[in-house]
């Protein structure tokens, strides 16, 4: 066998242990954010014994976590065994505006899925049935501590990506705005704040209903925003002019997927409606693209998947839909507009 240029291969070597590896950093940022360390580093730099002392954690191993996350740029140590917060690090303070702290606590949720997670790749259906009992949705209307860091996950990452959004798609033709699946509401919320004239609700599970009521209130929208409680498999309540379905749609296989775009498609013909799906559109090729590993992990939790271009056009398809135009943003998201066919 030929092996080529050496350089080569050494380089490609470390390539694929740093992509090997990459469950190392990915836990230990986790770690981090369930300690609530950057919390504990708002005032300014403290040692690794004040940090173990407050986080009833072994000072050792507390020191070698904060080493190894200054050495990714969360942490900085100032002078030995005293560490104090990047701008990176920031972002993990539960009371920092973009904070991604629980988005951080939620990815750790699921270690145990990924473990296991085989059985997706041999089966093509979610592991999260497997290792938690029943599919996610449904464990969290049991397990209220789990639903909460769900929602405040969701909201975070909503709150990080919306600005992108509202800046690239005009949502201000639509009069009352329908977010399905619309969590704690915090994306309507910004697309409310930006368009004064729209009213809009936020539909969602009952579970999801304290943590929407509770952001509507605090963002000041109690008179434009409600929470409607339901399940948009089954129905999709007619009577708005837009609707809109945000990172829900690859939650679902095809099967699920299209009984809920038939009851949007239902819902849409009192008023000639629109449906927005903002949702990741799978490139072709190659190339990197963060939806391929998404696509991965709505595989393991959901049994969902991101989509290509085309798939999304078959699937509209057989719910007598159809794009009328996909709008790129700065975030790598998409806005697909969808109308009758
Ligand atoms: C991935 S989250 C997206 C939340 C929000 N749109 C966002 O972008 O932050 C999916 C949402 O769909 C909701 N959901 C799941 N099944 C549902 C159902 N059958 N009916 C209504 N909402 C549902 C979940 O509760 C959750 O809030």
């Amino acid at each position: 066998m030929q092996i080529g240029n050496q350089e080569i291969v050494r380089e490609e070597a470390l390539r694929l242990l740093r992509i090997a590896e990459g469950f190392s950093p990915a836990r230990a940022v986790q770690l981090a954010a369930e300690l609530g360390v950057a919390d504990l580093l708002v005032d300014g730099p403290r040692t690794a014994e004040q940090l173990a002392t407050a986080t009833e954690t072994h000072e050792g191993a507390l020191y070698r976590l904060m080493r190894a996350l200054a050495a990714v740029g969360l942490f900085t140590e100032v002078e030995h065994g005293r560490f104090g917060l990047t701008s990176l690090g920031e972002l993990l303070r539960e009371d920092h505006p973009q904070s991604l702290k629980f988005w951080v606590v939620f990815q750790g949720m699921f270690n145990g899925v990924y473990a296991d997670s085989m059985h997706s790749i041999r089966t093509g259906e979610a592991t999260v049935p497997e290792v938690f009992g029943r599919p996610l949705f449904d464990h969290l209307d049991e397990h209220p501590q789990h639903a909460a860091v769900f929602q405040a996950a969701m909201g975070q990452h909503s709150r990080v990506t919306g600005a992108a959004l509202v800046d690239a798609y005009d949502f201000g033709a639509a009069r009352l705005l329908v977010d399905l699946g619309g969590g704690d509401g915090s994306f309507l919320g910004t697309v409310l704040s930006a368009h004064t004239h729209m009213t809009g609700i936020v539909f969602d599970q009952p579970y999801a209903a304290d943590a929407a009521r509770k952001q509507i209130a605090a963002s000041g929208l109690g008179d434009r925003c409600s929470f409607l409680g339901g399940d948009f498999l089954r129905d999709v309540p007619p009577g708005a002019d837009v609707y809109m379905l945000k990172g829900v749609v690859h939650n679902w296989p095809d099967d699920q997927a299209l009984m809920l775009l038939r009851n949007c498609r239902r819902a849409m013909e009192a008023r000639d409606s629109r449906l927005l799906l903002i949702e990741w559109v799978v490139p072709p090729g190659d190339a990197f693209h963060p939806s391929k590993f998404i696509d991965l992990s709505m595989l393991m939790v959901y049994g969902g998947r991101e989509r290509t271009e085309e798939e999304y056009v078959e699937l509209l398809a057989r719910a007598d839909l159809r794009i009328d135009r996909i709008a790129g943003t700065a975030s790598t998201l998409n806005v697909i507009e969808v109308l009758p066919a």
